[in-house]
């Protein structure tokens, strides 16, 4: 069961998995570390699955939910304690009953929130907003934070005793590239699921030799959110066809231009849209990082339609703010920089709404 929801047999995702069956079954509160799209909602799953409980699993993501709103989230409501409390409501405290509470992105948890939340815990038992009824918890508790919670507590922005509270049972998410052997088994499990669930995709793109060394070569800072969005790119740009090294890193994999600082950085990310269009040309990471106006001959036979004005509209932000940045908000400089007159490069920014201010 656990083989199926987490792929992978490399030696980090193995002892991943060992870690989570050895856990699941106990009460114990698990704390899930891990980067940004490592997979740290699907370890709490596997946790959940695995720990045989009846009840549901209850998430809640701490990040989305406005502060304001959060605690009558988790708490629960009664009727007239606040506008528009017109009914009675449970929290997801109260629904999560026999099974598993996961509160994601418990880094996020406002300051304001977090002694209620300790002392909930403590106690098992809360009352809901604007009630004196005491409704006793039966959950098992999963936490989990893409940020450092040590600094956050250093900084006060994160209660000690609610870290200490939570730190129970570490579980650490290992970063793709630190399981890049898992990559094929992954992107096969990926694939699958994306035909399955998108009538549109008649056939689905094949990876040669290459194009998987290429993949398992990269560092992906996404994780594996990054490697499914990838692949979803694959499969519009390749239907059918076969993928190989070329095509990962220039059509596939945001091009990056070593060596150039930040402002190419932020040239790539607007010309992101361009990227996926083959042009057969080799990457030249000695030349300007521009992407070639060669590149859009191809375009109609991926897209339907581009939106010309705005397009070039915003590269022209881009760019002009680039220059700004590089001139300290010297429009003189920037001017000489974009090769354009003072007066139209102030008429521009004006039309714009761009502040030399700002920079
Ligand atoms: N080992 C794996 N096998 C298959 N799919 C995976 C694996 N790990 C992660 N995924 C998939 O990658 C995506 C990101 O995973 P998930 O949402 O669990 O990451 P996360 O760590 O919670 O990310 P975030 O920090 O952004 O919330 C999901 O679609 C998930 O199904
Ligand atoms: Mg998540």
């Amino acid at each position: 069961m656990m083989d199926k929801l987490i792929v992978g047999v490399s030696s980090p995702c193995k002892e991943l998995k060992r870690l989570i069956s050895m856990v699941a079954k106990a009460s114990t509160t698990v704390l899930i570390l891990g980067e940004t799209g490592s997979g740290k909602e699907l370890v709490a799953k596997g946790l959940h699955l695995e720990s045989g409980r009846k009840g549901p699993l209850v998430s809640v993501n701490c990040a989305a939910i406005p502060s304001e709103l959060l605690e009558s989230e988790l708490f629960g409501h009664e009727k007239g304690s606040f506008t528009g409390a017109d009914k009675p409501r449970a929290g997801k405290f109260e629904q999560a009953a026999g099974g598993t509470l996961f509160l994601d992105e418990i880094g996020d948890m406002p300051i304001s929130l977090q002694s209620k939340l300790l002392r909930a815990l403590e106690d098992k038992a809360i009352q809901r907003v604007g009630g004196n009824k005491t409704f006793k918890l039966d959950f098992r508790l999963i936490c989990a934070t893409h940020q450092d919670l040590n600094l956050k507590v250093d900084k006060g922005d994160f209660r000690a005793d609610l870290f200490y509270r939570i730190n129970v049972f570490p579980i650490d998410v290992p970063r793709l590239s630190e399981r890049a052997v898992d990559i094929p088994l992954i992107l096969n499990k990926i694939l699958e699921d994306f035909e399955f669930l998108d009538g549109s995709i008649n056939i689905a793109p094949t990876f040669d030799e290459t194009a998987l060394s290429a993949l398992q070569k990269y560092s992906w800072p996404g994780n594996v959110r990054e490697l499914k969005n990838l692949i979803e790119r694959a499969c519009v740009l390749f239907n059918g066809k076969s993928i190989n090294s070329e095509h990962v890193k220039n059509n596939l994999l945001k091009i990056k231009v070593p060596d150039h600082g930040e402002e190419s950085t932020a040239l790539w990310d607007a010309a992101a849209d361009l990227v996926g269009i083959p042009t057969g040309h080799d990457e030249d990471t000695t030349a300007l990082p521009l992407p070639h106006p060669d590149q859009y001959k191809d375009w109609f036979a991926y897209f339907d339609n581009i939106d010309l004005r705005r397009h070039l509209q915003d590269i022209e932000i881009v760019l002009i703010e680039a220059a700004l940045e590089k001139s300290t908000g010297q429009v003189s400089q920037a001017s000489g920089m974009l090769k354009l007159r003072r007066t139209t490069l102030i008429e521009k920014m004006k039309k714009l709404a761009i502040e030399k201010s700002s920079f």
